[in-house]
């Protein structure tokens, strides 16, 4: 009998893996990776092992997540050690929840690698923290697409009475609708709201504004984009990094190489 790693590869910067997760994928026969994580890991992998793209973009799943179950418990029978990579956190909208089921019926074993959710990093490379003592004590890490009709209005009510920092994952297609009923449920249109596109990578792209206005702002912006609503979006103005570090250093490169 294998065994099979559920691993976080983090939120997209190739530092921000674990040490655990690395040894995962240097020790790893087989790996079945997602779109988000970042491929650079993969060269971690050894000489031999098998790589396998599992897809997972909103609207191209190359394999379905049965076809992914069945392969992660194929290869564990056969003996193999198995990393399955995912963005971010594995049971963080990640359906690592989904896979270890499935193991755990098999009696296969099994060992989950937390990583870092891009619901916490994106906010923090751009300069967002997503509580602080003075503005925000609660954070909820929500999914833009999974509820609907009336289900999606008791939850929406819900979320705004009981929540200060909200951590959209999936929702920047739906964004109108999610400002439309963050506002309707009681927030004022002036709440400060942050989508972060590609957060703690190269490409990464932050946009903000209020309730009111942001569709118009971040017209343009797609997947994958985290969305971040509260008044802790507004520290931003003060403890933004990344980006500056970024431009600065392209800057500098861009005057040596000419
Ligand atoms: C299927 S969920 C996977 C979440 C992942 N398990 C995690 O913990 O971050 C995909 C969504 O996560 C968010 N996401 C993932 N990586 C991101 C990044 N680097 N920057 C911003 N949002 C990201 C986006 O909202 C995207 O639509």
């Amino acid at each position: 009998m294998g065994k099979v790693y559920l691993v976080g590869a983090g939120p997209g910067d190739y530092d921000l893996i674990t040490l655990k997760g690395l040894k995962a994928i240097q020790e790893a026969d087989v790996i079945l990776y997602d779109r988000l994580i970042n491929q650079q890991l993969l060269e971690e992998a050894k000489e031999n092992a098998s790589l396998i793209f599992c897809g997972k973009s909103p609207d191209n799943h190359s394999l379905t997540q049965e076809a992914i179950n069945e392969l992660l418990c194929r290869y564990a029978l056969q003996g193999k050690v198995v990393t399955r990579l995912k963005g971010g956190d594995p049971f963080v909208f990640g359906r690592g929840g989904e896979e270890a089921e499935v193991l755990a019926s098999y009696q296969i074993p099994f060992e989950i690698v937390p990583g870092i959710t891009s619901g916490i990093a994106a906010p923090a490379y751009a300069g967002i923290p997503v509580t602080h003592r003075d503005f925000s004590s609660s954070v909820a890490f929500i999914s833009g697409v999974s509820k609907v009709g009336k289900e999606q209005e008791d939850y929406w009510k819900h979320v705004v009475k009981s929540m200060d920092t909200l951590c959209i994952y999936m929702g920047v297609s739906k964004l109108p609708d999610i400002c439309d009923q963050l506002i309707k449920h009681g927030l004022p249109s002036t709440t400060p709201i942050a989508l972060i596109r590609w957060g703690t990578t190269t490409e990464q792209e932050t946009v903000t504004g209020t309730l009111a206005d942001i569709v118009i702002k971040a017209h343009g912006i797609k997947n994958p984009s985290m969305i971040v609503v509260g008044e802790v979006v507004k520290l931003r103005e003060k403890l933004k990094w990344y980006e500056e570090i970024r431009d600065e250093k392209e800057v500098l490169l861009t005057s040596i190489v000419g």
